[in-house]
């Protein structure tokens, strides 16, 4: 399985931002894993020029559950297509907080993006509480199985990422062990749901991911690579990640 490296601008970013898009496609010209960046909206066209031809994918943050219609403010997975992204970032913690997204809403727009043929990147995480009320694996178990598809589709078309909330821009970080624990939890879900085939189905690992600890999170079993936040908006810090994950 080629492994990913993606990164989440969140809501950073501007078009002078594109020149460190150039700079990290010039530091990884190729890569034996999958690079990958996912601007807010606005940027996403604009990257996916700057990245014709190179190794680096562009994504969307978000996308709808429906085609078209009136839905103010909304895109959807076409429209993500036609911008000229191959990937979209599905119940991320902060869309489920800050509006309100559900396990049944994010398995509608994970449905609906990999009909539209982009991979489907779908987080799931515990918050601080609950990992101290010691339910971590019930709670991560929950949101696999109202957030993910019926069928996978092909397993490089889904991609779970594993961010608990409270390492989330806060450079902290579960240990080595913690990470290990979830993943495998996250592998057995997948593969009791889906079958043998989710053994290739790629599990990320996200949350104050950087260049000093990104090759020991990468060096464990059923980590296929990160999804990095802050790191990703510099060309200086989000290259060497990538070049961990190649090494690894
Ligand atoms: P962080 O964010 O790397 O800034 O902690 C990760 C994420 O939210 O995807």
């Amino acid at each position: 399985m080629r492994k990913l490296a993606a990164g989440n601008w969140k809501m950073n970013g501007s078009a002078a931002a594109l020149a460190e898009v150039k700079a990290l496609i010039a530091a990884h010209p190729a890569t034996s894993c999958d690079m990958l960046l996912c601007p807010p909206a606005t940027l996403v066209a604009r990257m996916a020029e700057v990245a014709t031809g190179s190794a680096l994918s562009v994504g969307g943050q978000d996308c709808h559950a429906q085609g078209s219609g009136a839905h103010t403010g909304d895109i959807s997975a076409q429209m993500l297509v036609d911008a000229g992204a191959s990937h979209v970032i599905l119940g991320h913690s902060e869309r489920r907080a800050d509006h309100l997204e559900t396990d049944a809403l994010v398995q509608a727009k994970t449905i609906a993006a990999q009909a539209a043929g982009l991979t489907a990147i779908v987080c799931v995480g515990e918050t601080e509480a609950q990992r101290d009320a010691g339910k971590t694996l019930a709670v991560i178990g929950g949101q696999l199985d109202g957030s993910l598809p019926p069928d996978m589709n092909r397993p490089d078309a889904l991609v779970i990422a594993y961010e608990p909330v409270w390492a989330i821009g806060t450079g902290r970080t579960p240990t080595l062990d913690e990470v290990a624990e979830v993943h495998a939890h996250i592998r057995a879900a997948v593969i009791n749901r889906y079958g043998a085939a989710a053994q290739g189905m790629r599990l990320l690992y996200g949350g104050s991911v950087k260049a000093s600890n990104a090759a020991a999170i990468f060096a464990l079993p059923n980590v296929d690579g990160a999804l990095v936040g802050g790191a990703s908006l510099k060309a200086a810090d989000f290259a060497p990640i990538v070049a961990a994950l190649t090494q690894a």
